[in-house]
């Protein structure tokens, strides 16, 4: 049989609505609308539809839609050039990213991937690179805490609390468990014979917004440290700026071993890194881990130019002070609304507990014109841009009491 000619398969003209359902793997439950343009805080769909866009992707789009910063910053990094080398060659905007970083963190090595969940797994293979050599092969154990979430590949959705999500894929990863969020659970568990590291978000974004207290940062910190346990921080929602801090455990004043990010790291481009110890570092040799795509020079200068935004004093303090307001006025809307029954965040992510379902929630949120995602079956969660003002928050605010309601 001849083989047809590649453009026998495309149709030449696409349709304008695709017709459901379509060759897209069934993974999303998504509302009917397609998005076509974005700028600053809104998105419009096919039909001319205007949103305002509280998700920023679920935590990307730091700087919202069509940012000019972020556009010229990508012509000037395909102008180079050097779209892509793959690792085999040194190029400078990795070197110049990792030294920003880990100047920013206060740690001293990066590793580069493409997701969060990459990110977290390459932080797990790292600590146990680590703790082998500390503790011989019976330090392995990975622990997380409950309410976390780490990603859906088979490690990270062993780290991850939800029954749903890791049920049908069963037997997950061996060696990684979750555990009680609390400190007498840890200070039973965390034996440092065969625990290797005990990852957790200081502020829990998938798990309905619980922002761990200072506090306990402090006492895990001192208790890993004690136990010789790697402490990996999952800051991949919850860093970067998005609480007011460009890493959520400055405002514990801890640093972990390891950190991992993603989302608003690149600017909407794929990209993950775990930043870490020299300690740790030391113990990672050639060959143990690696990645095709990590750390481009395309993608890395991108994301120098979004990290040197991201870490602007005045920024920081704006999502802060502009946070701080918002959990008031959203406090204030729980308070006049018998249909809200909690508010929890810090500075641009909040989760507000609704009494119907959340979806049924970020539907009607999204028939008034407001783009709001859901963190488990009764919680709303707002992510807004880390640039929204005042006056776009009380825009949202009314719409999303207008879908409440
Ligand atoms: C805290 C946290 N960790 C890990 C991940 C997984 O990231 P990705 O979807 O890029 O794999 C997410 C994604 O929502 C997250 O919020």
């Amino acid at each position: 049989m001849t083989a047809l000619p590649l453009q026998a398969l495309v149709p030449d003209a696409i349709p304008a609505v695709r017709s459901t359902p379509d060759s897209l793997l069934g993974l999303y439950r998504r509302p009917s609308i397609e998005l076509v343009r974005g700028a600053g805080l809104r998105v419009f769909d096919r039909e001319g539809r205007v949103y305002l866009d509280f998700t920023s992707g679920i935590g990307v789009n730091a700087f919202g839609h069509g940012d000019e910063g972020i556009a010229a910053a990508m012509g000037e990094a395909a102008a180079s050039g050097l779209v892509h080398t793959s690792n085999l060659y040194h190029t400078e905007p990795a070197r110049r990213l990792a030294d920003a970083l880990t100047r920013l963190s206060t740690l001293d090595r990066a590793f580069f991937c493409n997701s969060g969940a990459e990110a977290n797994e390459g932080a797990f293979k790292f600590a146990r690179r680590w703790a082998r050599e500390l503790g011989g092969p019976a330090k392995h154990e990975i622990l997380a805490v409950r309410g976390g979430f780490h990603g859906r590949l088979f490690a990270t959705l062993a780290a991850t609390d939800r029954p749903n999500y890791r049920a049908p894929f069963r037997p997950l990863a061996g060696g990684v468990s979750v555990v009680e969020r609390d400190l007498r659970t840890l200070e039973h568990v965390l034996d440092g014979e065969s625990v290797a590291a005990l990852i957790l978000e200081p502020v829990q974004g998938e798990g309905g917004v619980r922002v761990l207290d200072v506090g306990f940062l402090r006492e895990v910190r001192a208790l890993t440290r004690a136990r010789r346990v790697a402490l990996i921080f999952d800051e991949i929602q919850c860093g970067l700026g998005r609480t007011g801090w460009m890493f959520a455990y400055e405002r514990a004043g801890v640093v972990p071993d390891l950190v991992t990010l993603a989302k608003a790291l690149a600017g909407g481009l794929p990209m993950g890194a775990v930043l870490m110890s020299e300690e740790i570092a030391a113990t990672v040799r050639p060959g143990d881990h690696g990645t095709t795509f990590g750390g481009g020079p395309f993608v890395s200068e991108v994301a120098l130019h979004v990290i040197k935004r991201l870490a602007d004093p005045a920024l920081l303090e704006q999502v802060r002070g502009t946070g701080a307001w918002l959990g008031e006025e959203l406090a204030t809307l729980a308070a006049r609304s018998r249909r809200i029954r909690a508010v929890r965040g810090i500075g641009y992510i909040w989760g507000i507990d609704v009494m119907q379902a959340a979806s049924e929630v970020v539907r009607k949120a999204l028939d008034a014109g407001l783009l709001v995602c859901s963190a488990g079956e009764f919680t709303i969660r707002l992510l807004p841009p880390l640039i929204a003002q005042r006056d776009d928050l009380a825009e949202g605010l009314s719409l999303l009491e207008e879908a409440v309601r």
